[in-house]
């Protein structure tokens, strides 16, 4: 079945509340949530715009929100954990690898993957190392993760057809590997790999300002690609509400929570404004997507 964009979004499948996500959690029944995105306050960043929260504080603040997570996700349900160290006289926090291996032990989370998302750099000078240009997204599951291949498939420079029926295929980095069907169309597709590039959301200006918010793009892929259709999606840190419309622009349901007022208002608001964006395939070129199932 061919999965659309939704034409007029149903704002009854958002529910965003002001709370900290820690008692919110509580809340959400055991087994319930497909798919956990989200992108927690960074440890002593963004201090008088939201809650901070110290270095030396940060994996015992964590550990119980993983906790509830662990819980309320589906034995199929995968969270992804979008966070990134800082510097601190010249030198990179650890605290995020720490985490990491606190959710693995004390939230009985198994550790899947470590997800590059890159962003292009900041413009600015950084003395004695080079400009960051990417961030890391962790993925965590209760049991086997779901994930809709179909949905997230990239296409191949070239796919050649094996006995089998598959295709075995050159990346663009010139890799060969892997066996990937190959479209009526001739053209090869193939999954993609764990190195995501999504320009950061911070250089698109729009009306809802807020100073994390993520590009669309990403929320929407980690949508498609980790919920099944009808399914439903967590962002404990809601923030301007980009992970609630991307599930809401694929029929997902979307619980979230915020401290803040503003951002959850912020969120109803996105969602309430979007608009789909007419379709207009460029000449020569092919929608991805056109022949997806879920
Ligand atoms: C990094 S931002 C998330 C941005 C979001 N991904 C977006 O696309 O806009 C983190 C958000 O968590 C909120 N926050 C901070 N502490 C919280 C807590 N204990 N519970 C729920 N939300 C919290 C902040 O107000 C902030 O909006």
């Amino acid at each position: 079945m061919k999965e659309q964009k939704q034409q007029k979004l149903d704002i009854g499948l958002l529910d965003v509340k002001r709370q900290d996500c820690l008692e919110g959690l509580k809340s959400i029944e055991d087994n319930s949530i497909d798919l956990v995105f989200t992108s927690p306050p960074y440890a002593d960043q963004r201090k008088g715009k939201y809650d901070s929260i110290p270095v030396d504080e940060y994996v015992d603040w964590f550990v119980p929100i993983a906790v509830e997570i662990q819980r309320a996700l589906k034995p199929s349900g995968s969270f992804f954990l979008n966070l990134s160290p800082h510097c601190e006289q010249g030198e990179k926090s650890t605290y995020v690898m720490e985490l990491v291996i606190a959710i693995r032990d004390q939230a009985k989370l198994r550790y899947m993957d470590e997800l590059v998302w890159y962003k292009s750099a900041n413009p600015r000078k950084w003395d004695h190392r080079l400009k960051n240009a990417w961030e890391p997204i962790y993925q965590f599951a209760k049991e086997r993760p779901y994930i809709n291949h179909a949905n997230i498939k990239i296409p191949t420079e070239s796919a050649f057809v094996n006995k089998r029926g598959y295709s075995s295929y050159t990346s663009v980095t010139g890799n060969v590997g892997g066996y990937h069907e190959i479209t009526d169309q001739g053209i090869g597709f193939t999954i993609p790999d764990n190195v995501l590039y999504f320009p950061s959301a911070l250089l698109v200006k729009d009306k809802f300002e807020h100073p994390a918010k993520f590009p669309l793009e990403l929320a929407e892929f980690f949508v498609r690609g980790f919920c099944p259709e009808g399914g439903t999606v967590l962002d404990p840190f809601m923030g301007s509400g980009m992970v609630g419309l991307a599930a809401l622009q694929y029929g997902r349901k979307c619980f979230g929570f915020d401290t803040e007022q503003r951002f959850v208002d912020m969120a109803y608001e996105r969602v309430n404004s979007y608009r789909k964006p007419p379709e207009s395939p460029k000449k020569g070129t092919v929608d991805i997507f056109a022949t997806e199932s879920a």
